[in-house]
């Protein structure tokens, strides 16, 4: 029977400068996926790569004095290092520049062209050279009286180019319907409702997709000074690496559609907007889903190469191996929400998860083999009855099932979890059945065999599970097990409990993660290249409660009506606003009710907000949430706002007309 196939997909990272720390989480969630299911017998296509064209890279290039090539080269070369470092196992890594990537490019843009789906028009607006991106007038902050680029801060220069356009709204109503009717392929589906609220159903604007400005790029073939603009080039290598569109077209053919695009949020508008439009203009299927997974944040900041904010994944690994630092970012914060980078809680996992649930779970079986039993893996004894045990082999049975819906759902957090439960139970079944007071009775010796087997099995379930999450963990488990027969380490070994037999002699091995000193570490990590933690100080403590709104919490599938009428919202004119003394976030509001009064409000959106700008306005407030302490203040309610695609905060308003103090509901 030919195996199913399963054809996975990271972005392709721009090579601007070296992976981080994020770069390093899409990937590993890629391989862990694609490694999860090879083990269940899928045929995987693993694609990474580089988005090596556009301004930003030529000028790094003209920076460091070298060509764009020789700049992107020394990148690449790197990051494969770093993939092998965290034992990525891709099957194929596409570079932008690669001829076989840059000649289909030009053929889908000439097909564009040619069927009336790309128009040659003036592109006017507001352009940040640096970031190489035109901008409404709507997106600009302004700063100082000046317009500025939302991304880096700098200001913007009106700019007018000759350019080609795709017309996307051409395709808008098909898209809205076909996301309509596929609920699967915007994931999470909050996204989904963000791409069609604020983009599809407004009106698809159409997309600039060519530029004269930028040499570095892949040239318009039939209108040279053109070249192809980031978009279209990028996306395409979805599917130029599987050879679309040539003589050798076999792994197109074998694997598209895609089953995952996994990207960060900031990049869902492109691949559930831009890029469903152009397969669709080319008669082809739309990839599976797209999942847009969370960022990981330093502090309260998105970790970026612009900001200088950057954790490298090497100085981690290279201190304390690869799996833990893979199990961290795969167990710390669930897949498609934000989640914080800090060392303290890498090593306080390290620690608890590591070192003392399957650490310990693996050292105590295997020695306890050892002590009772010579080493060698006792039989199931039928006449020593072990009832104590059945919950646990019947959870542990389960478990593969348990495991594969969360990873059906990308929810790798979820099925680590999963598995840390049954080894959090084993533990628990030690302490209860005590076996190094059964090992004292030669009449308890079967039901020691059996506690003792039960537990051996229980491991070795463990130790194929966290395989595609922690792939060098498992040899040291089996070698200690004394497992050798390669049939235990599949997941086909797992459809029943107790294949684990007798008479293989187990060996205790070092300790898979010795505990180590938080705080001495910290330090140590604090010492080199690495950042830690920003220092906590105590007014912080407020700023980050301020901040926590911002941070995307995990909501329940549906409420009830009532539950959300418990929130009173209100309508609040902002009587005053001042910045808080010593605070670089907060901003304290007198907001008026109308007749329900005045009441003070603080809120961390100084960053986006001038106070004096804000003056006069209405805005949004929950009234009826419980009073804290900020900063030394008391807020007495809390400032609706949301983020735009940029990441700029912006404050919830109402039209004209409504009265302070009016409901919102
Ligand atoms: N070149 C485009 C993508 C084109 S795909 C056809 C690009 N490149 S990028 O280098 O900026 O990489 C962005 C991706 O890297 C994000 O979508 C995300 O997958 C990953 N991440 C980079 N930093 C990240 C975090 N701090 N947190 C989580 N993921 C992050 O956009």
């Amino acid at each position: 029977m030919e195996k199913k196939t399963f054809y996975i997909t990271t972005p392709i990272y721009y090579p601007s400068g070296n992976m981080t720390i994020g770069h390093t989480y899409t990937t590993v969630a890629a391989d862990t996926m694609t490694r999860f299911r090879k083990m269940q017998g899928y045929d995987t296509y693993f694609l990474t790569g580089t988005d090596e064209h556009g301004q930003k890279i030529e000028k790094k290039a003209a920076e460091a004095g070298v060509t764009p090539i020789q700049y992107v080269d020394r990148i690449v070369a790197e990051t494969k290092e770093l993939w092998k470092l965290m034992n990525i196992q891709y099957d194929d890594f596409i570079r932008t520049t690669e001829d076989r990537h840059v000649r289909i490019v030009q053929k889908i843009f000439r097909r564009f062209y040619e069927q009336g789906d790309i128009y040659k028009a003036e592109y006017e607006g507001m352009y940040c050279t640096p970031c190489e991106s035109f901008w409404t007038p709507t997106q600009l902050v302004e700063k100082d009286g000046v317009k500025v680029c939302p991304d880096c801060g700098r200001p913007c220069q009106p700019m007018r180019e000759e350019s080609y356009f795709f017309r996307m709204s051409k395709y808008q109503d098909w898209l809205i319907d076909y996301i309509e009717t596929h609920p699967d392929f915007i994931q999470p589906a909050k996204r989904a409702n963000e791409m069609l609220t604020n983009f599809l159903r407004p009106g698809l604007q159409d997309l600039c997709v060519s530029r004269t400005s930028v040499k570095w790029g892949i040239p318009v073939d039939f209108d040279e000074k053109h070249t192809v603009y980031v978009w279209i080039d990028a996306l395409s290598n979805y599917i130029t690496a599987l050879g679309y569109d040539t003589e050798h077209d076999e792994l197109f053919r074998k694997y598209w559609p895609a089953d995952i695009h996994l990207v960060g949020k900031e990049i869902v508008r492109f691949h559930t907007i831009y890029w469903p439009i152009m397969l669709h203009a080319l008669g082809l299927p739309l990839p599976k889903q797209v999942f847009g997974h969370g960022w990981l944040l330093f502090g309260a900041d998105r970790m970026s190469k612009s900001k200088g904010n950057v954790v490298y994944p090497e100085p981690i690994v290279a201190r304390y191996g690869v799996d833990p630092l893979r199990y961290y970012l795969m167990r710390e914060m669930p897949f498609g929400a934000d989640g914080n980078y800090t060392n303290e809680s890498f090593l306080t996992r390290m620690n608890a998860d590591l070192a003392n649930d399957l650490g310990n779970l693996v050292s105590r079986t295997v020695a306890m083999i050892e002590k009772y039993f010579g080493g060698v893996m006792p039989a199931w004894d039928n006449n020593a009855e072990e009832p104590t045990g059945a919950e646990l082999r019947k959870h542990c049975a389960a478990l593969p099932e348990l495991v594969n819906g969360q990873m059906d759902k990308l929810q790798f957090s979820q099925a680590l979890a999963e598995i840390w439960k049954v080894i959090g139970e084993c533990n628990k079944y030690i302490d209860l059945t005590q076996p190094w007071i059964l090992g004292k009775d030669p009449e308890k010796t079967g039901l020691l065999g059996n506690v003792l087997l039960t537990l051996a099995e229980c491991v070795r379930f463990t130790a194929v599970l966290i395989q595609p999450f922690m792939p060098s963990t498992p040899e040291r488990i089996f070698s200690q097990l004394g497992i050798t027969d390669e049939s235990l380490k599949t997941w086909d070994s797992l459809k029943c409990f107790g294949m684990l037999k007798d008479g293989i002699r187990v060996c205790k091995g070092e300790a898979l993660f010795p505990r180590i000193d938080v705080n001495k570490e910290l330090e140590a990590l604090s010492g080199g290249k690495q950042e830690t933690k920003p220092e906590a100080k105590p007014e912080k403590k407020a700023e980050k409660k301020a901040d926590k709104k911002h941070e995307e919490p995990e909501y329940p599938a549906e409420i009830a009506i009532d539950e959300f009428f418990r929130c009173k919202i209100q309508v609040a004119r902002v009587k005053a606003c001042e910045k808080v003394e010593k605070s670089s976030k907060l901003l304290k509001f007198t907001l008026g009710l109308g007749k329900d009064g005045e009441r003070t409000v603080v809120s961390g959106i100084q960053k986006w907000y001038a106070p004096e700008d804000l003056v006069g306005r209405q805005v949004a407030v929950i009234t009826n949430l419980k009073p804290a302490k900020l900063a030394g203040i008391e807020s007495q309610g809390m400032i609706l706002s949301a983020m735009d695609d940029s990441g700029n905060l912006r404050l919830m308003s109402v039209e004209e007309g409504v009265e302070d103090g009016a409901i919102i509901g």
